[in-house]
């Protein structure tokens, strides 16, 4: 990935983490960002850090603003920010929940896809990579809200797919089932994490999607449960 400007939205969360370090070690140049994101969160020459708040449109637009007058370019986005929230039935579900769920999961991926297409479409070979949920697909009991904005999120993944395959631009989704995080490991001690996916295996993953072999794949949607299948 030498010479590829990445930028990782949520890139000093769980997940983010890995995918920003297996970048670095692919030899790209990093961008990462997030609210509080930091120059100190990865000590590598390669790595930049951008505060942003990308929920809002002009938050996004700042951000791939400054991109553009540092580096250039942008080749690849990938798309982490998203968070959850359960234990309501849709009956229960208040409008704070709700709108929050839509802010983090839909209307941030919504707003960073408008802010960098035109950029990734000029490289003629630009990638997107976005986590979406297993919930997308597979719906559960008091997750409603959660299940909604990442299915909404899925849509609309596959519709910059076929919006942009002109430009040589790929567009898929992953959906990771439970993921070996500090947060979730935090939140549900008991639990076998032997049976939860690595993080490792879906950076892996991304960086693959991200570099020549993920050339063929447009619009995929991506299921990574590990051993819960
Ligand atoms: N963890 C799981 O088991 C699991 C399972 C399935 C799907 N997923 C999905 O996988 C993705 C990553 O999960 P994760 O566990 O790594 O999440 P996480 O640790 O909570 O990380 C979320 C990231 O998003 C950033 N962020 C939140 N709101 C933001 C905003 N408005 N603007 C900019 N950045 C914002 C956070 O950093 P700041 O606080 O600094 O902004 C953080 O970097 C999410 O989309 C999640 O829904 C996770």
């Amino acid at each position: 990935m030498k010479g590829k400007i990445v930028l990782v939205t949520g890139a000093n969360g769980g997940l983010g983490t890995y995918v920003t370090q297996a970048f670095l070690d692919s030899g790209a140049t990093v961008i990462g960002t997030s609210r509080k994101i930091q120059q100190s969160d990865f000590s590598n020459p390669s790595f930049s850090a951008m505060p942003a708040e990308i929920s809002t449109r002009e938050g996004a637009k700042v951000l791939v603003d400054q991109v553009a007058a540092r580096f250039g370019k942008l080749d690849v986005l990938v798309h982490t920010v998203g968070g959850f929230a359960g234990g309501q039935s849709i009956a229960d579900t208040d409008d704070a929940t709700f709108q929050r769920m839509f802010d983090l999961n839909l209307n941030s991926v919504f707003n960073i896809l408008r802010a960098t297409i035109p950029a990734l479409r000029q490289t003629g070979d630009g990638r997107i990579i976005a986590i979406g949920s297993r919930a997308a697909l597979e719906p559960g009991a008091g997750v409603g809200a959660y299940s909604a904005s990442k299915a909404a999120m899925v849509s609309l993944i596959r519709t910059v797919a076929l919006e942009n395959k002109d430009a040589g631009l790929r567009a898929n989704v992953i959906l990771p089932g439970t993921m070996d995080t500090p947060a979730n490991r935090k939140a549900i001690p008991n639990a076998d994490v032997s049976k939860w996916v690595r993080p490792a295996a879906v950076a892996n993953l991304i960086t693959w999607l991200a570099g020549d072999s993920g050339k063929d794949i447009n619009g995929a949607v991506i299921p990574v449960y590990g051993s819960d299948v």
